[in-house]
C-alpha cells in the first residue's frame, strides 16, 4: 500500500510504520523464507505500492498466483482481520494495471527476440551441434546476412539451409549430413515450443516502463509453462535483465525507481554458477542502480544469493525458516547475523516462529544505512490472491494498449513474404574459408557445449516436474518427460548462451 508517499509493506505490533523510501527502492531487496510463508504475497504488497506510487514493475509468476494482481481482492475475514489488527484505515480493495507477457505467446504478449540477435554460436548451442555441424550454420549465417535475407524465425533458418543443401559444392563442403542434422536439432526445438521464443515483432524494452494514470504498470511474465524448464526459466530472466541493463540511461540517483524488478526463485540463477558470470552479475547489480531501476530476489533463505550480491541488497523481508535439521539451524543463524539486531527480541528464535504473512524486516534509511531489524505482520494486498481465469486473462491482454503489436504468427508466411531471391553464391568461398573467418572472428570459445550443467539442469527439470505433475497419466509423463528433457538442452545452451555475454 502507498501510503505518505512510502512504499509501506508492514507494521509492528505497536503500529510502528515499516516503509521503503522510493529514493533508497534502487538499493534493491531480497525476500526470503520457507514455503508457504508469505514471500509471494509480500512481493505483491510491494508491486502494488510501487504501482501507485509511478513506477512500473516486472515480475515473473511463477505459479501463476499473481495474475490477480489484474483484479480487487476480496475482503475476506482473515483480510478484515488482519486490516484491524493493522489500523488500515484507508484499505480498499482494488486492481492495478497490469500487462501480461509470455514466452510462448499463449497466455500474454509475445515476448520474444531473433533468431539473428541470437547469433550462430549461440544458435548452435542451443541445437547441441558438433563443431562441423557448428560451422555449417555460421556459413547459413552468413549467407543470410550477405544476401539480406531476414533470419527472424526457425522458418527463415531453415530456407537458407534448403538453399544451402542445393547449392553445397558452391558454398564448399557443407555436407548434407550437417545441414540434415541442423534440420533435426530445429525440429526436436520446435516440437517442444521453443521456435515460439524467435520471430518479430522482438521484445522492445521501453514498453515495460508504461506508466497509466499515474500508476506504474505491472509487467507479468507468465512462467508457469517456462518454469518446467528452470534453466530456460532462470536464462530468459536474466537476458531481460541483461536488456534493461544495457539499453537503460545512467540517471544516477532519483526520487523513485524508474522500474522495479522482481527474481523470483533466484537460486536457479546462482546455481554452480561459473565465477566470471557470477562476477559480471555483481556486475550489473551494482551499475543498474545508478540506471534507476531496483532489483528485488526472492528465495528461500538468503544463503542462496552469493555473499557479492547479497551485501548489494539493502531492504531486507524474512519470513520464517524451519529449523529441522543442522543444516537448516546454520541457515538461520546466517539468515539472523545479516541484521543489526533489535533488544527487543531475539532474532534467531523470531526467525523461527513468525506466523503466516508476518516477517522480519529491515529497510534502509535515508542515509542509506540498515535500520535495526523489526518484527512485523505484512500488509494484505488489495488486489485479488490468487490465480485468474482465461476470460479475466483474455480481458486484460485484449484491453492493452500493446494488443496486437506483437501478435504476428512468428512461422507465418507474413515474415519471409518479403525475402528477396537469393543470389548465386561465391564460387571461391569454400567451407574452410568460412570457418577460418568464423574462428577469427569468434575464436574457439570460452566454453565448450559439455560444460553446461548438465546434471544439475536434469535434476531440477525433475525435480520441478515431479513436485507440479502428479498423477498424470503415464503417455502424458512420457511426453512431459520428452518436452523437459528437449526444454532442457535448450536452456543448457542458453545458459551457455549467458557464459558468453558475461564472460
Ligand atoms: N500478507 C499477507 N496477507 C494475507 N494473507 C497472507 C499474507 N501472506 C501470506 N498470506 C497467506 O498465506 C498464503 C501463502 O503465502 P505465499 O503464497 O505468499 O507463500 P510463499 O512463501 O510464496 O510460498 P511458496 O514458497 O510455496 O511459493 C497465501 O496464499 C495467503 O493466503
Ligand atoms: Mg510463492
Amino acid at each position: 500500500m502507498y501510503y505518505n508517499n512510502n512504499i509501506l509493506v508492514g507494521k509492528t505490533s505497536d503500529k510502528k510504520e515499516l516503509f521503503i523510501l522510493p529514493s533508497m527502492a534502487n538499493r534493491h531487496g531480497l525476500i526470503t523464507g520457507a514455503s508457504g510463508s508469505g514471500k509471494t504475497i509480500t512481493l505483491k504488497v510491494m508491486a502494488e505500492s510501487f504501482s501507485d506510487a509511478g513506477v512500473p514493475v516486472f515480475l515473473a509468476d511463477v505459479k501463476g498466483d499473481l495474475a490477480g494482481t489484474a483484479y480487487p481482492g476480496e475482503m475476506s475475514d482473515k483480510v478484515k482481520e488482519r486490516v484491524e489488527k493493522l489500523g488500515l484505515e484507508n484499505f480498499e480493495p482494488k486492481a492495478f494495471p497490469v500487462r501480461f507477457w509470455d514466452l510462448y505467446g499463449e497466455a500474454g504478449h509475445h515476448l520474444r527476440t531473433t533468431v539473428e540477435a541470437i547469433g550462430s554460436d549461440v544458435l548452435s548451442i542451443i541445437l547441441g551441434l558438433s563443431e562441423v555441424q557448428e560451422g555449417c550454420l555460421a556459413i547459413a549465417f552468413k549467407v543470410a546476412k550477405e544476401q539480406s535475407q531476414p533470419l527472424n524465425t526457425f522458418n527463415d533458418l531453415r530456407k537458407i539451409l534448403e538453399y544451402l543443401a542445393n547449392n553445397r559444392t558452391e558454398y564448399g563442403n557443407t555436407t548434407t549430413q550437417s545441414i540434415g542434422a541442423i534440420q533435426r536439432s530445429l525440429l526436436i526445438l520446435e516440437n517442444q515450443g521453443a521456435d515460439k521464443f524467435f520471430g518479430q515483432p522482438m521484445l522492445n524494452i521501453n514498453d515495460f516502463f508504461q506508466v497509466e494514470n499515474g500508476r506504474g504498470v505491472i509487467n507479468i511474465l507468465d512462467s508457469v509453462k517456462l518454469f518446467e524448464s528452470p534453466d530456460l526459466y532462470a536464462a530468459f530472466l536474466l537476458w531481460i535483465l541483461n536488456e534493461l541493463f544495457s539499453k537503460s540511461p545512467e540517471v544516477g540517483d532519483l526520487d523513485k525507481p524508474r522500474l522495479v524488478f522482481f527474481f523470483d526463485e533466484a537460486h536457479l540463477l546462482f546455481d554452480n554458477m561459473p565465477s566470471y558470470r557470477l562476477k559480471r552479475i555483481t556486475q550489473i547489480v551494482k551499475l543498474i542502480r545508478s540506471r534507476g531501476i531496483g532489483l528485488y530476489f526472492i528465495s528461500q533463505a538468503p544463503t542462496d544469493i552469493p555473499d557479492e550480491i547479497l551485501s548489494q541488497l539493502g531492504n531486507r523481508v524474512q519470513h520464517t525458516l524451519r529449523a529441522y535439521t543442522p543444516a537448516d539451524q546454520k541457515t538461520v543463524k546466517a539468515a539472523a547475523s545479516a541484521f543489526r539486531t533489535n533488544p527487543a527480541f531475539d532474532t534467531e528464535t523470531a526467525i523461527r516462529e513468525l506466523g503466516t504473512g508476518e516477517a522480519l524486516i529491515s529497510f534502509q534509511n535515508a542515509k542509506g544505512a540498515p535500520e535495526i531489524v523489526e518484527y512485523a505482520t505484512i500488509l494484505p494486498p488489495q488486489s485479488r490472491m490468487g490465480v485468474i481465469d482465461n476470460a479475466e486473462r483474455e480481458a486484460i491482454i485484449n484491453a492493452s494498449p500493446l494488443h496486437g503489436k506483437y501478435s504476428a504468427a512468428p512461422n507465418s508466411a507474413t515474415d519471409t513474404q518479403n525475402r528477396k531471391e537469393i543470389k548465386a553464391a561465391d564460387p571461391n568461398q569454400t567451407q574452410a574459408d568460412n570457418l577460418a573467418k568464423y574462428k577469427e572472428q569468434y575464436g574457439n570459445g570460452p566454453f565448450k557445449k559439455s560444460d553446461g550443467p548438465i546434471a544439475k539442469s536434469q535434476k531440477k527439470a525433475s525435480a520441478a516436474k515431479s513436485t507440479a505433475k502428479k498423477g498424470k497419466s503415464t503417455a502424458a509423463k512420457a511426453g512431459e518427460r520428452f518436452v523437459t528433457n528437449a526444454a532442457g538442452a535448450a536452456g543448457r545452451g542458453i545458459i551457455s548462451w549467458f557464459k558468453k555475454i558475461f564472460k
